[in-house]
Formats: structure tokens, C-alpha cells, sequence
């Protein structure tokens, strides 16, 4: 079984977030969004990698490197433009040859990894008794479907058609962005043809299968799933991911300090004269000194945090938050300074990048 993760190109949902980045490169719980994805790939036995990249290539390359940190092979193969994710299968096939594979985009976040939905397949297609199939989905009931590729479920149960964000949906069953596909989907991808947003959409070579006599098994997934290239829910994101953190203290805590709950203290980190109430991730070599930080935030690495009070944040790498009472519900970005000032006339003065919004105090 080999892997196919889509970091980039692909279709619009993976142009980057900002001008300055990929977005699947956006850490939560100081850990970027693709790096759960290719966890779950070493986690699920998968050794190697096909990772396509558009225009963002550079950076995801610098990122991820040959994927050894996770014991994977990543071999990468770039997308000339966003022509979808079918069109992504496309131009992996002397990469995938006829090997069964797992396709994942590189912006989901699963709660539960793709272990138990890989072995199920593989399982599933090890048993000769009964009419194998050549895909499988996986499905999670959302509150707007329109906004996804839907399934149609039959009388027995089975998949019988899948529509890609239809007007009226057949259910409320979403295709969750995990798919996995044994050689037939080469020919299926081939044969459609690009839909009114002129991509070669993956719900359609699918479709073709079923339409083609295969069969589609599903499963319906139960842990929590964020499409985090639809409204980039990154505090929510953060949220979930920090309830499910391994506590480990590796920075420095000094002993008028107080660590309490889910807390991850990174290598070289350190905590004076501060209370953290978790669930909370501190990053590598950031300094957190008399200040509170309490739950659902992330401070990523080299930053420093003084005489402020943060809760419900994320605090990208590099930044300083110093002399601020109060700030909650925040996304601070790379290499930014919040500070309080003394400077004359007494005023808010900012520097404010691109899209950001701003909420002061009244
Ligand atoms: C893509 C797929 C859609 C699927 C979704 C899951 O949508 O086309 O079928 O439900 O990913 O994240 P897109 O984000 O490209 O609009």
C-alpha cells in the first residue's frame, strides 16, 4: 500500500492562506496541519509517500524533506496547476504503479489517524468470498453538506451514487477527505471529464467506478474530523488537538511556577514565575516569564511571552507578547510583537498585515 498525500496544487481548496504561506503548514498545537496527516500515514504501516505540490513546493519541501522523520519515503511530485484531485491521481501514477493506495488531503485533521480504515481494506480485499471492492470512503454526517461531495446511501446500505457539492443533498453524509483506491481508479480518472469549476473532481472518478459496475465500500467515521481548508477553524482546531495531547514536561519550570493538566513543555522551553493550566503546548526555546497562559492555547517555538495573560490563543513561532493583561481568543502570526507602550500621545498604534482583523477594547 502506498500513500498519496495532497500538499498543494490539486484544486482551489489548496491554494495557500496567505500570500506568505501554505496553509497546510499552519501549526496546531504547534505541530503544522500536514505533519498529523503524514503521522497517520507512518501509523497506518505505509512507507512511501507521493506528496503533490503546486506553487507552495519550496516550502512544503523545506518542511518535510524526504520524510525520514517519520520512517517514510516522500517522493514528490508537482502539480503545474490546481486542475483537482483527481487530475492529482493522474500525474501520480508511475508513482503509484498498480499498488493499492491510500489519498489524503493534506488539510484534514482526523481525531483517530487512518489505521483502522487502512486495515479494513486491506483486509477487506485479502477475503475472496465476496465481490471485493475497489475504493473506499470515508463518510461523516456534517450540518452542511452542500459545501461537500455527498453520498446516497441504497436500501442495503451501499453506496449508490456520490455528487459533488449538490444543491439539494441525498444525505448528510460528507466525504471526508481519506480515500483509498486499488488500481481501477487509473482508468476512472482518465475517463471524466473536468466539472463546472473545472477540476477533475475525485467524487466523479468514484462515481465512474460505481457506474462501471465496482463496488465502493464506506465507513462512516466516528472520532471528530476538521476540513481545515474550509474556514481554517484553527482555534477550534487547536482546541481538539490539545484535548488529545500526550501531557510531557521537557523545558525548564522553575519552582515558582505552576504547571497544571494537559501541558506540553517543549525542549528548552522554559517557565518562570507562571502559571500554565492546560490543556496548553509550549514550543521549543520559548520563554513564558511571570504570565499566565491558560487553557486550549499554543505558544510555538522561539517566543516570549511577559507579564501577559493568554487563554484560548495561538501564538505562532517567533512572537512576543509582553505587558499585555489580557488576550484571549487570538491568532498571533509569525514574528509579531503585541506590547504595551508608554510612548506619547497615548494611542493604539498598529501594524497590521493582510486580512487580519483586529478587536480592541472599548
Ligand atoms: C474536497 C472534495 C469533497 C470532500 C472534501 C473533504 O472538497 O472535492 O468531495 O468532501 O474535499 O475535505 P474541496 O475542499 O476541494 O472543495
Amino acid at each position: 500500500m502506498k500513500g498519496l498525500i495532497l500538499a498543494g496544487g490539486s484544486g482551489t481548496r489548496l491554494r495557500p492562506i496567505t500570500h506568505t504561506g501554505a496553509k497546510q503548514l499552519v501549526p496546531v498545537a504547534n505541530t503544522p496541519i500536514l505533519f498529523y496527516g503524514l503521522q497517520h500515514m507512518a501509523d497506518a504501516g505505509i512507507e512511501q509517500v507521493g506528496m503533490i505540490v503546486g506553487d507552495t513546493a519550496d516550502e512544503i519541501r523545506a518542511a518535510v524533506g524526504d520524510g525520514s522523520r517519520w520512517g517514510l519515503r516522500v517522493t514528490y511530485l508537482p502539480q503545474e496547476a490546481p486542475l483537482g484531485l483527481a487530475h492529482a491521481v493522474l500525474i501520480a501514477r508511475d508513482f503509484l504503479g498498480d499498488d493499492d493506495f491510500v489519498m489524503y488531503l493534506g488539510d484534514n485533521l482526523l481525531r483517530d489517524g487512518i489505521t483502522s480504515f487502512v486495515e479494513e481494506f486491506t483486509q477487506h480485499r485479502k477475503d475472496t468470498s465476496g465481490v471485493p471492492a475497489s475504493a473506499q470512503i470515508l463518510l461523516a454526517p456534517v450540518p452542511d453538506p452542500q459545501r461537500f461531495g455527498v453520498a446516497e446511501l441504497g436500501p442495503d446500505g451501499e453506496v449508490v451514487a456520490l455528487l459533488e457539492k449538490p444543491e439539494i443533498p441525498p444525505s448528510d453524509l460528507a466525504l471526508v477527505g481519506v480515500y483509498l483506491f486499488d488500481p481501477s481508479i487509473h482508468e476512472a480518472v482518465r475517463a471524466i471529464n473536468p466539472s463546472d469549476r473545472g477540476e477533475l473532481e475525485i467524487t466523479d472518478a468514484i462515481q465512474w467506478l460505481l457506474d462501471n459496475g465496482h463496488r465502493v465500500r464506506h465507513e462512516i467515521l466516528r472520532g471528530w474530523w476538521l476540513d481545515t481548508g474550509k474556514l481554517t477553524p484553527l482555534l477550534e482546531a487547536n482546541r481538539l488537538i490539545l484535548e488529545v495531547l500526550e501531557p510531557a514536561v521537557h523545558g525548564k519550570v522553575d519552582e515558582h511556577s505552576k504547571v497544571e493538566g494537559r501541558v506540553v513543555v517543549a525542549e528548552g522551553a522554559e517557565i518562570i514565575r507562571s502559571t500554565i493550566r492546560g490543556p496548553v503546548a509550549i514550543g521549543a526555546n520559548t520563554r513564558i516569564v511571570d504570565s499566565y497562559i491558560g487553557p486550549f492555547s499554543s505558544v510555538d517555538a522561539d517566543c516570549e511571552v511577559i507579564a501577559s495573560e493568554l487563554e484560548h490563543s495561538i501564538v505562532l513561532a517567533n512572537s512576543r507578547v509582553e505587558n499585555v493583561p489580557r488576550v484571549i481568543d487570538s491568532l498571533i502570526g509569525r514574528h509579531a510583537v503585541v506590547q504595551r507602550s508608554h510612548q506619547r500621545p497615548r494611542a493604539t498604534r498598529l501594524l497590521v498585515g493582510d486580512h487580519c482583523q483586529i478587536d480592541i477594547d472599548s
